[in-house]
C-alpha cells in the first residue's frame, strides 16, 4: 500500500510539478518534522567532533533548486538551534543528483548568505557516493520514490505484466504490472539504505 501511494505520489508529482508547487509543499509540510527529529534524536556527543567541528549534510535528488536550498538552510539552522547557535560548529552541505542534473544552473543561484560549504555530488543514490561514516545528516525530499529503471518485464509482450507501452501504472488492472513496480521499488531501496547505511556516521540521521 505504501509502496503503491509513493508510485502515485510520483506520477501525481511529476505530472503536476512544473512550476514546483507540489515539491515545495511536501518540503514545507515536512520541516517541522525534520526539525523534531534534530532536537530529539540528533546527539552530536556520540557523533565525534573529537578532530573536527564539521558537520556534513547531503541531499539526495536535490535537482537545480530553490527548494534544495530552503531544505538546507532549515536543516543547518536546526542544528545550530539545538547547539545553542553556537560558532564553533561548521557545516559542509552536499548536493546530490544524476551526472545529468544541470549543477550549473544550481551553483548559479546558491545563496549568498548561506552559512554553509556547498559541493556538487553526481551520480546515482541508489549507489554508495560517499566515503563510510562521513555524513551526519542525509536528507532526501521528493525523490527516492524514483525508480532507477523500468522493470523489464513491463516492456515484454509476452511477458503476464507486458503494460502494452505505458510508462506508469496509473488505473491499471493488472496486478503484475504493480507487481512488477513494487518489486523494482524494493530492490531500489535496499540498494538506497545499504548505501546511506554505509555513509552514515554513528548518531546520524537520515
Ligand atoms: C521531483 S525532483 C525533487 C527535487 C528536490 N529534492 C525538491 O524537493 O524540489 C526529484 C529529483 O531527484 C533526482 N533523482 C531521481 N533519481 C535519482 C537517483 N537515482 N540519484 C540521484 N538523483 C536522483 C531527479 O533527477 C530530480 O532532480
Amino acid at each position: 500500500m505504501l509502496y503503491a501511494i509513493l508510485f502515485r505520489c510520483h506520477f501525481e508529482v511529476n505530472i503536476l510539478d512544473a512550476s514546483d508547487t507540489i515539491t515545495r509543499e511536501v518540503l514545507d509540510n515536512s520541516k517541522e518534522m525534520v526539525r523534531d527529529a534534530i532536537t530529539r534524536k540528533f546527539d552530536i556527543k556520540k557523533i565525534m567532533l573529537s578532530s573536527s567541528n564539521t558537520l556534513c549534510i547531503a541531499d539526495f535528488g536535490c535537482s537545480i533548486g530553490p527548494n534544495t536550498f530552503i531544505a538546507m538552510q532549515h536543516v543547518v539552522q536546526s542544528l545550530k538551534e539545538k547547539y545553542h547557535n553556537t560558532n564553533i560548529l561548521e557545516f559542509q552541505v552536499f548536493f546530490n543528483d544524476h551526472v545529468t542534473n544541470d549543477f550549473n544552473a544550481l551553483f548559479r543561484s546558491l545563496p549568498i548568505d548561506r552559512s554553509y560549504y556547498a559541493f556538487r555530488v553526481p551520480g546515482t543514490f541508489h549507489g554508495k557516493l560517499f566515503p563510510s561514516r562521513s555524513i551526519h545528516f542525509a536528507h532526501c525530499s521528493t525523490a527516492i520514490h524514483w525508480l532507477s529503471k523500468c522493470p523489464e518485464e513491463l516492456l515484454d509482450e509476452k511477458s503476464q505484466a507486458w503494460n502494452k507501452g505505458l510508462i506508469h501504472y496509473v488505473g491499471t488492472s493488472n496486478v503484475e504490472v504493480l507487481n512488477a513496480y513494487v518489486a523494482q521499488f524494493e530492490k531500489d531501496m535496499e540498494m538506497l539504505l545499504n548505501a546511506r547505511a554505509d555513509e552514515i556516521v554513528e548518531g546520524g540521521m537520515m
